[in-house]
């Protein structure tokens, strides 16, 4: 065992050894000592991430964060740089992400999430407990990552002298930064990449249907390109890469049986086989980590892997084994939009600076081959640059944590690039409305409250008016169970046994409640029967036990805030709690309420925008035609059409109580 492990261990170092990064160590050590802020630009897999913090780590830093704008690659990387250094995770290095947290006082490096460390700024704004602060990602201009810059740059005015700040990308428009931290001394580094040449193809016309084109693409480079090699293949999202890997599951298979069955391998040559295995990995955000972790497996030439990854694999994840991918050209994105208050996901066409780093996931190893799934006219087409998240998104979250952070005017925060100031407005206008300022525009109490909880603005004054109506256990529970994903496990071959499990649950005011009869069962049945539940009613035991620990922590939270029985009110005490429920969710969510019209059409009350019930809801298809009254729902999504998921029946008498000042209701 001792062997084997210090074998391992030699085998990562001389990996380590091979890395730009590892080259750049004495550079980097030196632009550190001599600046403020190190801008580092390296190719994705050069060890940024995992090489830098821990070079800074040896010589004397204390206290180092580096941020991640996604829990996955938090997770993995900081699981990576605890092997690296025969450490247990936890120790000297940990992670913090949100609702799972794996630190402890002995703790002097960790990997958060951007909001995460949004929220440490909540109570401590110049980040004091840090000496030493890693961004990372910056070239992917997510909001939070945005926010992080201005707030770092904040603390790097306030404590001049005892902060030292590190920006790593995997390309970036330097200049900006440059300009962005002109106060400061500055460095930049930049690590040469090492890359394979890449063969890249498109198609000679437009696909009609990408889902279908990556699926025959992937099935033809694994029975024609040569083997060992994996493909990894980007879509947008969990439904895509659920139907894709269903479909090369079945067509491989198919092909097997087929051959097996007419075909022998010459005796001769018995170790000769028909075909390479092939196995699918998902890859999504919002999987397990354990599931993650089999995807980043290296698989030793056994079998070809082939992955289905969202925009997650684009530079924040390195995948090892892959030489070809398999580009379908778009991701989910906040898209600006003329309607302020729908900031909604959308499935839009990647920049062209994305199609490069999607290619060069192909290169790390060995040369590679990257099929792109449209033309190279709608290429040149492409956007250079991805679109800044902070121009086209929703405020509302970040400017309540901006305030929070006692910033009386988020406007006035240095950000690389600014906000239209109607978004700000905009925010500032939903803030009121749903009751965290004052008059005068000041966070009130409800407001610091709201920002105290790790939850959206909205889910966050939900769970506070429960406390006054005296319904706070089961609103935790809701909270907990709608921030989790796919509690319900469907596929094509038992849909119907599914639905029958699933039917005494559903309720008929919607998927709130659904949910939260799920929940609420689950937690009935004794521990260590509980996975063999969820088994027998189709249910995701990862995500009812992910909901648990959700539940666990947010209960200590709410202990931890002493609300003063004076907050407690008498009002509605003889209503049911579902109904008490009701009120507290249409209290954060009244913003997104929709009008049943005629013939079941749905009308959103705040911008008059037509959507549709979510075919995985409850209530997709379960309107009677004549049936009038209100919605509220939890999410907005665009694909084909505008559709609203996670869907609830409310009453009339619950919008006017708390959205009577925003909108009049038709009678
Ligand atoms: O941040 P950057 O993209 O520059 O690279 P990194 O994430 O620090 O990864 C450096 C190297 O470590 C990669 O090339 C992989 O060989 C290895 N690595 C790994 O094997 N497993 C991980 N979870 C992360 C990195
Ligand atoms: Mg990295």
């Amino acid at each position: 065992m001792a062997q084997q492990n210090n074998n391992k261990r030699k085998r990562i170092w001389s990996l380590i050894k091979n890395l730009p990064a590892y080259h750049a160590r004495k550079s980097f050590l030196q632009a550190l000592a001599s600046s403020e802020v190190v801008l580092v630009v390296g190719e994705t897999g050069c060890g940024k991430t995992t090489q830098l913090p821990q070079q800074a780590l040896d010589v004397g830093y204390r206290s180092i964060v580096t941020t991640q704008p996604r829990r996955v690659a938090a997770i993995s990387v900081t699981e990576r740089v605890c092997l690296e250094r025969g450490v247990t995770l936890g120790s000297q290095i940990g992670y913090v992400v949100r609702f799972d947290d794996k630190t402890s006082s002995e703790t002097q490096l960790r990997y958060v999430t951007d909001g995460v460390l949004l929220r440490e700024a909540i109570t401590d704004p110049d980040l004091s407990r840090y000496d030493l602060i890693f961004v990372d990602e910056a070239h992917e201009r997510s909001l939070q990552t945005d926010i992080v810059l201005g707030v770092v740059k904040r603390a790097l005015t306030n404590r001049r002298g005892s902060l030292k700040v590190v920006v790593m990308s995997a390309f970036l428009d330097t200049d900006k930064f440059r300009s962005f931290f002109s106060s400061f001394d500055l460095s930049i580094l930049e690590m040469e990449g090492r890359l394979y040449p890449i063969d890249i193809f498109y198609t000679k016309t437009p696909v009609e249907d990408y889902v279908e084109a990556a699926v025959v693409a992937c099935l033809q480079i694994h029975f024609e390109e040569s083997f060992p090699g994996d493909i990894l293949v980007f879509l947008t999202g969990q439904e895509e890469i659920e139907s894709a890997a269903r479909m090369i599951k079945e067509r491989f298979d198919n092909y097997c049986s087929y051959l097996e069955k007419n075909f022998l391998p010459c005796s001769e040559n018995k170790h000769t086989t028909l075909y390479h295995p092939l196995r699918v990995y998902p890859l999504f955000a919002a999987m397990s980590p354990d599931a993650q972790r089999a995807a980043l497996k290296p698989c030793r030439n056994q079998f070809r892997k082939a992955i289905l990854a969202t925009n997650i694999a684009e530079t924040s994840i390195t995948i090892p084994g892959i030489k070809y991918v398999v580009d379908c050209g778009f991701s989910k994105q906040r898209v600006a939009s003329s309607m302020k208050c729908l900031d909604a996901l959308r499935v839009s066409p990647i920049s062209q600076a994305q199609a490069l780093q999607r290619a060069g996931r192909a290169g790390r190893e060995c040369p590679g081959k990257c099929f792109r799934l449209y033309t190279k006219d709608d290429f040149d087409k492409l956007s250079i640059h991805p679109v800044p998240e902070i121009l086209v998104s929703d405020l509302v979250s970040v400017t309540l944590q901006l305030m929070a952070m006692g910033m009386e005017n988020p406007f006035k925060l240095e950000l690389l690039d600014n906000p239209r100031t109607e978004s700000f407005q905009y925010a500032l206008e939903v803030l009121l409305s749903i009751g965290a300022l004052d008059s005068s525009m000041k966070l009130n109490a409800i407001g610091k409250q709201m920002a105290f909880f790790p939850l959206s603005p909205m889910l966050s004054r939900s769970l506070l008016e429960s406390i006054t109506l005296n319904c706070s256990s089961s609103m935790l529970a809701l909270c907990s169970i709608l921030s989790t994903e796919s509690v319900f496990q469907l596929s094509s071959q038992i849909r119907e046994s599914a639905f029958q499990a699933w039917n005494k649950f559903i309720s008929s005011l919607g998927d709130h409640f659904t949910l939260l009869q799920v929940f609420q069962s689950y937690l009935s049945i004794p521990e260590h029967e509980r996975i063999q539940w969820c088994k027998e009613h189709y249910l995701n035991y990862r995500s009812l036990a992910t909901a648990n620990n959700i539940y666990c922590q947010l209960s200590q939270l709410l202990q931890q805030q002493k609300y003063s029985s004076s907050f407690m009110s008498r009002l509605y005490e003889e209503e049911s709690e579902q109904d008490r429920l009701g009120r507290c969710l249409v209290a954060g969510f009244f913003r997104q309420s929709v009008r049943i019209g005629s013939n079941c059409q749905l009308y959103t009350l705040f911008e008059p925008l037509q959507v549709d019930i979510h075919p995985s809801s409850v209530l997709h298809r379960r309107l009677s035609s004549k049936e009038e009254g209100y919605l509220i729902y939890h999410e907005l999504i665009w694909t084909t059409k505008p559709y609203i998921r996670t869907v609830m029946r409310v009453k009339e008498e619950w919008l006017l109580q708390h959205g009577g000042n925003c909108f009049q209701l038709e009678s």
